[in-house]
């Protein structure tokens, strides 16, 4: 077995760069190892390989391209360590949750795997059109060459997979730019995938200026579809400077859920869960849990317990495997979240525990009696911190949630199945999670937001869907 590393990608990258930048570990502040700051024309060259590459891919079976994804994941799995520490050493995410990533991404590209094999078309009846008799009709898929991914750096491995598992399912070539502060893990997993087959063009990754590179693929007509994970204001630019390509947005959310009056025999339980949901990572997470609606007949209970559970996560060192919680990516997401929390309370909400610092990170806090024209209630907190406000009712629970700009996730806890049900059908939010928090994704399950939250699908069939283009082929049997 080679022995994987990100060095000799980032050196071969570097003979072209006159520039370079300090990735830092968010926790000791250390640098890892300096980055090239790729010059546009270093992007262009890489899209003319990935062209080129893209011929190769095309004429490769489905069963190759699949045999290639199956390895790579194999690969990945036997280097689960060195992965998750890379994650941990840039994204500061804990080793915990680091190696659930990797765990995931095994996953993802397995899913890619599968999903290879599975491009199925259909039979189109073109006799129940009065003069279409006589022909037999069929759809076939077929890639759609150079995609440019743009990804962030809450996942910065399994993420990319997201993108770049579906895109040689499909057999297409890609270009990752991975977030300025966590492209290691990208090109770790580029080194993974050519070790297990791929050719060496199909995968590039770019790292550097976001919105300068971004600039690049934008105005690429080799590129033909893009796809984006980060904020609504960016994803927004994307998709009215691209043009006739094709575009999948991915974006953010205030993800809430409701915990109903039936619950009082779990609400301990719904509680220490609800402490995952809205932590992890540091809430660095699209569907982190950051909106909690408690009917007003469990909310002493469930405040009680999920203010106890809370107070015991372990701040730390994310390479140390008791950790929970670290420093969040920067300095400036702690002070826009600090000055978020003083906003809120402001306009009376109270901090149920935490709002303060520790150790140069921030406390996980609760905040409670939060009004809905706050900011940390109406935007993407992206960041430790939680609202948990009363309702009278699950009306009014159903009413507020609906209330935001996102629409990605949603969660509800409950044993009326009329109820569930009409969550289910009028939450206006891509997945509805019943019985569950909104902090839930099967990495094969459909992925997408309405509103501010995105623009087509990820998991990875959903995602492969958006990453070919449709044939239809006709026979006219009767000439
Ligand atoms: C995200 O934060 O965008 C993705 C969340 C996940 O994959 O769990």
């Amino acid at each position: 077995m080679v022995m994987l590393t990100y060095m000799d990608y980032i050196n071969q990258l570097d003979q072209n760069s006159h520039e370079s930048y300090a990735l830092v570990n968010p926790h000791t502040k250390e640098e890892i190892v300096r980055i090239p700051e790729c010059p546009d024309d270093q992007m262009e060259k890489a899209i003319q390989k990935a062209e080129i590459a893209f011929g190769k891919m095309k004429s490769m079976p489905a069963y190759e391209r699949s045999e290639i994804l199956d390895r790579s994941a194999r690969v990945v799995s036997d280097y689960k360590n060195l992965f998750a520490e890379t994650i941990a050493k840039e994204s500061g995410k804990p080793m915990k949750y680091a190696l659930g990533e990797v765990d995931r991404t095994v996953q993802t590209l397995k899913f890619s795997a599968i999903e290879a094999r599975k491009l199925e078309g259909e039979s189109i009846p073109l006799d129940a059109a009065p003069n279409g008799a006589g022909r037999d009709a069929y759809t076939i898929f077929e890639p759609i060459g150079v995609i440019g991914a743009i990804t962030p750096f809450n996942f910065p491995l399994n993420l990319v997979v997201h993108k770049v598992g579906p895109a040689i399912a499909a057999g297409n070539s890609i270009i990752v730019k991975p977030a300025e502060k966590t492209p290691l893990s990208a090109i770790l997993l580029r080194e993974a995938l050519v070790e297990a087959g791929l050719p060496e063009d199909a995968y590039h990754v770019i790292t550097g200026d976001g919105p300068r590179l971004g600039q690049v693929l934008l105005k690429s007509n080799v590129i033909k579809k893009l796809t984006f994970t980060g904020s609504p204001e960016v994803g927004r630019e994307i998709k009215s400077q691209a043009g006739l390509k094709k575009v999948t947005l991915e974006l953010g959310n205030n993800s809430a859920l409701y915990i109903d009056k039936s619950q009082q025999d779990r609400v301990k339980d719904i509680a220490k869960q609800a402490v995952t949901g809205a932590f992890s990572y540091n809430g660095q997470v699209c569907i982190s849990t950051q909106r909690i609606y408690v009917h007003k007949n469990l909310i002493d209970p469930f405040l009680e317990e999920f203010k106890s559970e809370t107070e015991k996560l372990i701040y730390g060192d994310p390479l140390d495997q008791t950790t929970d919680l670290s420093n969040l990516i920067d300095e400036p997401s702690q002070e826009r979240l600090l000055e978020w929390i003083s906003e809120a309370e402001k306009s009376g909400a109270k901090i149920v525990t935490g709002g303060t610092q520790v150790n140069g990170g921030l406390k996980p806090t609760i905040l409670k009696d939060v009004k809905p024209e706050s900011k940390i209630y109406k935007e993407e907190a992206f960041g430790p911190v939680v609202i948990v406000n009363t309702v009278e009712s699950g009306e009014e629970a159903l009413e507020s949630i609906n209330n935001s700009q996102y629409g990605l996730n949603a969660g509800v806890f409950t044993n009326d199945m009329k109820q569930a049900l009409q969550f289910g059908h009028e939450l206006n939010v891509g997945q509805v999670l019943i019985n569950d928090l909104p902090t839930l994704r099967f990495d094969h399950m459909p992925y997408g937001g309405r509103k501010n939250s995105g623009y087509g699908y990820e998991g990875v069939k959903y995602a492969i869907q958006e990453m070919v283009n449709r044939k239809m082929i006709s026979l006219n049997y009767t000439f």
